[in-house]
């Protein structure tokens, strides 16, 4: 493809696709192999986004590819007119990877969609109303989860109202602690918004659900302190109020565990699954204990393309491909690897006010003297590591967080140039300041 090819095709996108739709960089791919992308120009790229989370195993992983072909030959689609066998075995594989108790299933088709399932799954089987999300939290775009969805109003914008009787609490997002409080010092004091919520604005009998990410995502790429967590889940279980573990971006492999909640110990009622779990073909997973599901009545629920016969056949394949890889293991020692040097970093470099992060979900928070965010730096940076060869992208309502995230089966060797050019590109924007 030219240059003209490629710049005709930025402007195409330009014209024919709204400008709604944010794209985070320029580049036109001409071919995708596992973390390297190859632009129409013909300039080579370490993938550290992983297409947001969701090419895990990099871009188009063999026994993936191989899988998805073999289904296409077979059929393409079900519409739930006829069984098939494909959706059964992805979800026995699910039932042995999610945590203890997760063991029916719904599948649809996006993150945003299998929110929507839970929140439905949560009112229909408690006969309450109520939601308690957080702020920060990001749970996708649709109506449904765009109410949860609290990581910036600017997504918010322009559709209230929206769903009612959803209530949001701040999450504990320690570096930047909703009640000023250090980690040294924590005793979990912002846990009290939300026991104030339930004393002000609505009694927990009339709350369905509560809707968490184990770390937060999109949001800041913070990980919830263990305590709240644990505070959180026996709250809810006090109160029959289902715990909903959004594990849309942490879930297989991205935080060095199969799913974050095995960090924390936690085992939800609920479990939202997408991403990565069909290496990039479009599928997601509702996950929930057999006597929740069994009070999904027929009809209570329902979709056209969800479990598509061929992303349940790719994300089998992807199930095994993770586990004979031994990429979840892969990506617990090299986030170790990197969040130790990035730790290193921040203490030679006084715009880096933290490091944070589990398996290879880590987060680097540019801020300027007095700790205000300062998401300029930031594009300096990305924009540096760009023209040296690494995409990566930015988080946090103040899009001030760069995100690592590359894919789980990333080399060690390619980590450490990944990292010396995200140095270099902080130390040559400096100079340039
Ligand atoms: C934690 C979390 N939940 C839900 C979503 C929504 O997923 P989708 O974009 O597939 O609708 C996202 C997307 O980034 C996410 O990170």
């Amino acid at each position: 493809m030219g240059i003209k090819r490629k710049k005709n095709l930025v402007k195409d996108t330009k014209r024919l696709i709204t400008p709604a739709l944010v794209f985070h960089t320029d580049i036109v791919v001409k071919k995708a192999r596992g973390i390297y992308v190859e632009s129409a120009g013909g300039k080579r790229y370490m993938d550290f986004t992983s297409g947001l989370a969701t090419t895990n195993l990099g871009h188009c992983p063999p026994p993936v590819v191989a899988a998805a072909k073999r289904q296409l030959e077979r059929f393409i689609h079900s519409g739930c007119i006829f069984r098939y066998d494909s959706v059964i075995e992805l979800a026995q594989r699910l039932r042995e990877k999610t945590p203890e108790g997760i063991e029916m299933f719904f599948f649809s088709n996006s993150g945003a969609e299998a929110v929507e399932g839970a929140i439905k799954l949560a009112r229909f089987y408690t006969k309450r109303q109520g939601v308690i999300a957080f702020t920060g939290g990001f749970h996708g775009r649709t109506l449904g989860a765009l109410t949860l969805t609290a990581s910036s109003a600017r997504y918010r914008r322009n559709y209230h109202p929206l769903l009612p009787s959803v209530f949001h609490a701040p999450y504990p997002y320690c570096y930047r602690c909703p009640v000023g409080n250090r980690p040294e010092s924590c005793s979990t004091e912002c846990f009290g918004f939300l026991e104030w919520t339930l004393e002000h604005l609505i009694t927990p009998e009339e709350v369905a659900c509560v809707v968490i990410e184990p770390v937060l995502g999109e949001g800041g790429y913070a990980p919830a302190p263990l305590k709240y967590l644990k505070k959180l889940r026996e709250l809810s279980a006090r109160h029959g109020i289902l715990f909903v573990a959004d594990e849309v971006q942490t879930g297989f492999g991205r935080t060095g565990r199969w799913f974050a909640c095995e960090h924390y110990g936690i085992k939800p009622d609920i479990m939202v699954m997408a991403k990565a779990i069909a290496s990039g073909l479009p599928l997601s997973a509702v996950g929930s204990t057999r006597k929740i599901m069994e009070r999904w009545s027929p009809g209570a629920h329902g979709t056209t393309f969800g479990g598509n016969p061929v992303s349940c056949a790719a994300a089998c394949a992807t199930i095994d491909a993770i586990e004979k890889m031994g990429a979840v293991e892969n990506a617990r020692k090299v986030g170790e690897y990197a969040l130790g040097r990035l730790t290193a970093l921040k203490g030679r470099c006084r715009q880096i006010g933290d490091v944070r992060g589990l398996g290879l979900m880590l987060g680097v928070e540019f801020v300027k003297e007095d700790k205000t965010p300062d998401a300029e730096v930031l594009k300096n940076v990305l924009r540096g590591c760009e023209d040296r060869g690494v995409i990566m992208v930015e988080c946090g309502k103040y899009k001030n967080i760069a995100r690592f995230m590359p894919p789980l089966t990333v080399k060690k060797g390619e980590m450490e140039k990944a990292l010396d050019i995200f140095e270099e590109s902080i130390v040559r924007q400096r100079k340039t300041d």
